[in-house]
């Protein structure tokens, strides 16, 4: 199947109240992983790349990647360029064929964050490219962008209300008291501004900083709107513990296939236990 954009693919999750899992991969066997358990479910899914991830490998090689596994998949997969500050980094990505890409000028004045993220609309929807855009500060560390506690601070209900109005983006990230990261203590969601927004804004919603929400949690912010939720550090622990654990049980085999392997199925269970209570199993 072609790569899709994240269009039908939220709006259909938006109306049947289910999450598009969007997963940060890494490398070729995360990719497969990543796509691997969305076809063992049946559901559509998001590869999601850092511009870490992106500057580290090129354009090309991970384009290679995802064309040869979507390409020859049975399920919707969109490939979305996370948290990009960088406005020629985003032009690379769509030139090289990523079907969506998220602006990032969260950090920036409100003004600026509003045309920085018509600059790349701009630019990415004649191409058929969606576009994800943040507002409010949210905590924690998600590739270069670091966020300090005393720094975060939720979302404004007045400004996201003109960001969405104007900019109409394909998808909407507030801050809502989620984090980056491992979680220190229990993450106080702001529950009343996401119903807020979804009272009186059609866009679907990506919740960021999903590694460590309850199960419950993450139920009742997809009922209020999150369409698109994002998993990044729970992959960066199976990717590394998956090969560490087998090479710790078998330190004299030196046989790193067999440490891909463990890494494999590691990655494909963290994703097939998310996809289930997101709802989104069957609904490819
Ligand atoms: P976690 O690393 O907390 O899972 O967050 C992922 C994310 O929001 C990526 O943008």
């Amino acid at each position: 199947m072609p790569l899709e954009n994240m269009k039908s693919m939220l709006k259909k999750a938006s109306e049947q109240k289910y999450g598009v899992g969007a997963f940060n991969i890494l490398d070729y066997n995360s990719t497969k992983a990543v796509v691997s358990a969305a076809e063992k479910l049946n559901a559509p899914v998001i590869i999601q790349t850092s511009t870490k991830t992106v500057i580290y490998w090129g354009t090309k090689a991970i384009m290679n990647w995802v064309l040869e596994l979507a390409g020859e998949s049975i399920v919707p997969v969109a490939l979305h360029l996370d948290h990009c500050k960088d406005i020629s980094l985003i032009e690379d990505c769509i030139n090289a064929g990523w079907t969506s890409v998220m602006i990032d000028a969260s950090s920036k004045p409100f003004e600026e964050n509003l045309s920085l993220s018509r600059q790349v609309i701009d630019m990415a929807r004649p191409e058929d490219i969606t576009v994800e855009v943040e507002l409010g500060a949210i905590v924690g560390v998600e590739d270069d962008i670091h966020v300090k506690e005393q720094d975060s601070h939720l979302v404004n209900i007045e400004q996201a209300l003109e960001m969405c109005n104007t900019l109409q983006p394909d998808c909407f990230a507030p801050a809502v008291g989620t984090a980056h990261g491992i979680y220190k203590g229990t993450p106080k969601i702001a529950y009343d501004l996401l119903e807020e927004i979804t009272s009186k804004i059609d866009i679907p919603l990506a919740l960021h900083g999903g590694t460590g929400l309850s199960v419950e949690v993450f139920k009742k912010c997809i009922a209020l709107g999150c369409a698109k939720v994002n998993i990044s550090t729970q992959l960066k622990y199976a990717f590394i513990d998956g090969f560490v654990s087998y090479h710790n049980a078998h330190n004299t085999e030196y046989n790193p296939l067999k440490e891909l392997d463990s890494q494999f199925r590691a990655l494909e269970d963290a994703v097939i236990e998310n996809i289930k209570i997101f709802g989104s199993e069957g609904k490819a």
